[in-house]
């Protein structure tokens, strides 16, 4: 997609689209601003749950000052035990072999175990809590109104599986007392209001929509970015405290989420369009990323890139509550398998295959060969 972005970024930096009645908006400043003024460009969708995404100011503060407190820098960096463990549980199986897919044996299970985890699923529940993650994160890009339409009606079984699921959980008290989202935000309080059941568990559904997937692919395009820079990935290997800085260049470089939607919510202009009022807006993150006016030569990785300010997260109200957590799971991800794995490359004799979604940036697998020859 990059070299379509830089095309756009040149010819059309908002162009509009008859057939989506959609704007694509290619330039930093301007998905940058998209993202951030919510007076101008709003968040009210029609999806059949509404979440913290799907909210403007004020609805959205008042929900986002109860999820914050479960997500505070202490809450993340008390998970780097938990995840150590979970990491080693999944890297123990494969040292024996000789080739391993990343995605499908690492970057993919490691996310959807630490969020079970954190919303108390004990282990014998994951097969099934997995399932239901798998469902509601996947896409399609038929068109065929038939798949689609079996696809949502999936989707929404899966959600309400979910929902009676944790409502049984939270009736029982099994999750009260246990330490986790759930029983952080169940007893959380701003200025004597609470949260209501149904708002509890459309966070639940967005914890699995929003952070799983995007932690898979950020994990996996890291290394495929190592693999194609051997340098840097010896480097790496010697100095094991450069791998944060490797991932946030990845953030730019390769950002696991490529474009997010709001809508205008009056009638304006942009760089001498006239965007009107309830047309969609799509802001490419992926295009800013590597927007030439704000990066210096953008299309090179550069793990001592400063200032780095991609907006992989988002910006403004809606910045990425898991940030934190999606760096500190790819930094424990990698450092283990650094140390775990003294030689791999990419399989090179298979293809690679981009995810099948528009937004999201990652691949299907990641083949690696273990060992030397
Ligand atoms: C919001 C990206 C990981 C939870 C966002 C937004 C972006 C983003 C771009 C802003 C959406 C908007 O402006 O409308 C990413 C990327 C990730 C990641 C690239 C991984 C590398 C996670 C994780 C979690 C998470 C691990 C939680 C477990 C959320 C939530 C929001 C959000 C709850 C909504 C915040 C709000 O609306 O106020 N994320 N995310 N994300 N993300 Fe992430």
């Amino acid at each position: 997609p990059y070299d379509w972005f830089k095309k756009m970024r040149k010819n059309a930096p908002v162009s509009f689209d008859p057939e989506r009645n959609c704007w694509d908006v290619f330039c930093y400043e301007d998905v940058q601003m998209v993202l951030q003024n919510f007076r101008l460009f709003s968040s009210k969708r029609n999806g059949n749950v509404q979440t913290l995404l799907d909210m403007d100011p004020p609805t959205h503060r008042r929900y986002r000052n109860f999820v914050s407190q479960a997500f505070t820098p202490k809450t993340i960096q008390e998970l780097e035990p938990r995840i150590t463990a979970i990491t080693h549980e999944l890297l123990a199986p494969l040292l024996g072999k000789r080739k391993i897919d990343m995605v499908a044996e690492i970057a993919y299970p490691l996310p959807v175990i630490v969020i079970s985890d954190m919303l108390g699923v004990p282990s014998h529940d994951r097969k099934m809590f997995k399932e239901w993650s798998d469902i509601l994160v996947a896409g399609t890009q038929s068109a065929s109104p038939n798949v689609m339409y079996k696809l949502f009606a999936k989707q929404e079984k899966a959600m309400l599986d979910l929902q009676t699921y944790f409502k049984r959980k939270i009736s029982n008290r099994q999750i009260n007392h246990a330490n986790n989202i759930i029983s952080t935000l169940m007893t959380a309080e701003v200025g004597g209001d609470s949260l209501s059941m149904d708002e509890l568990l459309s966070f639940c559904f967005l914890l699995l929509v929003a952070g799983n997937e995007t932690t898979t692919n950020l994990i996996a395009n890291t290394m495929l970015t190592l693999f194609e820079q051997p340098d840097i990935l010896n480097q790496l290997y010697r100095d094991h405290s450069l791998i944060p800085a490797a991932i946030n260049e990845v953030l730019r470089y390769r950002s696991p989420f490529h474009g997010m939607n709001r809508f205008v919510t009056e009638d304006i202009q942009l760089k001498g369009m006239n965007l009107k009022k309830g047309q969609e807006v799509m802001a490419w993150i992926g295009s800013a990323n590597r927007d030439e006016s704000v990066f210096d030569k953008p299309d090179v990785f550069d793990i001592n890139r400063s200032p780095n300010n991609y907006l992989s997260f988002g910006a403004g109200v809606h910045y990425c509550l898991g940030s934190q957590l999606a760096k500190l799971e790819a930094k424990i991800c990698i450092t283990e398998m650094l140390k775990a794995i003294p030689t791999m490359k990419l399989d090179t004799s298979k293809h690679l295959r981009l995810i099948s979604s528009t937004f999201m940036y990652g691949y299907k697998e990641l083949p690696v060969i273990l060992g030397s020859e």
